[in-house]
């Protein structure tokens, strides 16, 4: 018989699945060729992003055989207690083909329709990000928290950027109006990474259009656990390529006006 949603177990077995398919990454990681792209000519996909996904998926199933999927890699599965799991196997593919240290794997568990548990694993740096929902949210098992920074301008503000040219074009001009309010821009090549980031105060904020469920479910999550917002810019429910937002406590107003207004988007009623 498949056991109560209890989101604490879930949490643990989200994390001892990450960490296999870490070492799954890290062993496949010297010969590691693009094998076929998607959206375009520069989003690619490798035969350990497909590993790593079903082996994420065989994990799940043998503790828990009648749970949901969704997986970039075409994990697509329904729940039949009410448990999906959301699962990028890579997070910062293009990070991974070359060999540099911004990748990770992310699994989140929804329990009838809210995420209640997540991790975030980048097994090159051996760091564990996770959270379970009302619990906090740890790095390597240590609490994490957002930044203070309340100041706009003194805000260090991570980014992403499609794979796709015309997605590129309206972000090169959303990017040419924030970068003059912050800090400075950092686009690491992971959202995950990046949401986690603003989690234990590398970043103070975050922005990305055209977000897919699996990169923002788990990190946000770590996110809100680390007592920021994580959130479609529209303050509804998230649909895919909808602008994502992360931040700090202090910043979020300020910088959901920034973003809305750099968008060409009226800022969202709801707070
Ligand atoms: C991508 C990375 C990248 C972000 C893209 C994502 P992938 O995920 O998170 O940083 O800018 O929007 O699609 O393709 O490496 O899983
Ligand atoms: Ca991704
Ligand atoms: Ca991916």
């Amino acid at each position: 018989m498949t056991s109560a949603p209890d989101p604490i177990a879930l949490g643990a077995l989200a994390q001892a699945v990450a960490r296999e398919a870490g070492v799954l990454l890290m062993e496949r990681l010297p010969g590691t060729r693009e094998v076929d792209t998607k959206t375009s000519p520069v989003d690619v996909v490798t035969e350990v992003d497909r590993a790593s996904e079903a082996l994420i998926v065989a994990r799940i199933l043998e503790a828990r055989p009648d749970d949901g999927f969704l997986g970039e890699e075409g994990a697509d599965m329904p729940s039949r207690t009410g448990v999906r799991w959301i699962i990028d196997p890579i997070d910062g593919t293009v990070n991974y083909l070359y060999r540099r240290p911004a990748f990770a794997v992310c699994i989140a568990a929804e329990v009838d329709g809210q995420i209640v548990a997540g991790v975030v694993y980048n097994p090159f740096l051996d760091e564990l990000f996770a959270a379970t929902l009302g619990q906090g949210a740890t790095l390597n098992g240590v609490p994490i928290h957002v930044s203070t920074e309340a100041r706009l301008a003194h805000a260090l503000c991570g980014t992403g950027f499609d794979y796709r040219a015309e997605g590129r074009r309206v972000q090169a001009t959303v990017l040419s109006r924030v970068i003059h309010e912050v800090r400075d821009i950092r686009r690491e090549g992971s959202a995950a990474l990046d949401l986690c980031a603003v989690a234990c105060g590398r970043l103070d904020v975050y922005y990305e259009r055209g977000v897919h469920l699996w990169d923002v479910a788990a990190a946000g999550l770590i996110l809100r656990e680390a007592g920021g917002r994580a959130e479609p810019l529209t303050g509804e429910p998230f649909s895919d390529g909808d602008t994502w937002l992360g931040t700090n406590a202090a910043l979020y107003l300020d910088f959901r006006a920034l973003i809305g207004g750099a968008s060409g988007l009226d800022a969202p009623s709801k707070c």
